[in-house]
């Protein structure tokens, strides 16, 4: 029997901390997937380092030589469509995207924000955290839709704001979080235990009624149930 990879590309914009920690998965066996393709913006962006130094395809496509965002992102779609992704991450991609683009790929693209949505979709949720006086801030991992940030959300990691915490302070303590969030999410995903089914996210075949947490463990659990998932 031959073994099929499930495929993964990567999209990005900048630092790539969270695709560097989708290629360790990797490396170690835990992703259940092989990323084939990393996609960015941002010729300066360091994740594209990052990727090449693991060996991983990388492609740069400048939007300055589009004519407007509907000819960039179809351009982009289509050069990731050709790496025969099961599944297209946005890691940091900072662009908002043509839901022409997105259409085809509804339910195969997640993407990764800093918040626990449905609050704070769109920049800066850690200082809108703060000021909205929250005592719990975290990540979220959600299938993309034509909405910013608004498709359905798979798994979320929290954490407890202090006293003390400034915008640079909660980010800084939430990105290992949300390393380990987007890493597991996207094992389910690989693994097929996760599925997009009629704008719900199921969790082995049942819709959840609520979003996944990254237990202290690493693993994804489901609040309606005991024990992890
Ligand atoms: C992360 O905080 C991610 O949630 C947000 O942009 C940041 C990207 O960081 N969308 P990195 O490029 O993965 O280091």
């Amino acid at each position: 029997m031959t073994y099929t990879p499930f495929r993964i590309a990567v999209l990005i914009s900048g630092r790539g901390s969270n695709l560097q920690a989708l290629i360790a998965a990797q490396q170690q066996g835990r992703l259940g997937g092989e990323i084939v393709l990393v996609a960015s913006n941002r010729r300066a962006a360091a994740g594209l380092l990052r990727a090449e130094e693991a060996g991983i395809e990388t492609l740069t496509l400048d939007p300055a030589a589009h004519a407007d965002r509907a000819a960039y992102d179809a351009a982009l779609f289509a050069r990731v469509a050709a790496a025969r992704p099961d599944l297209i991450v946005l890691a940091g991609f900072m662009r908002i995207l043509d839901p022409a683009a997105i259409a085809p790929w509804v339910g195969r693209m997640v993407n990764v924000h800093p918040s626990l949505l449905p609050r704070y979709p769109g920049l800066h949720t850690h200082q809108r955290a703060l000021e909205a006086g929250d005592a719990l801030h975290g990540a979220s991992v959600h299938f993309v839709t034509a909405e910013l940030d608004g498709g359905p959300v798979i798994a979320q990691a929290e954490i407890a704001v202090r006293a003390e915490d400034t915008a640079e302070s909660l980010a800084e303590r939430l990105l290992p979080r949300e390393h380990k969030l987007l890493v597991a999410s996207v094992r389910a995903l690989a693994q097929g235990r996760v599925r997009w089914h009629a704008g719900r996210v199921e969790l082995d075949g049942v819709p959840l009624n609520a979003p996944l947490q990254l237990a202290s463990d690493g693993e994804l659990h489901d609040r309606d149930k005991p024990g992890a998932t």
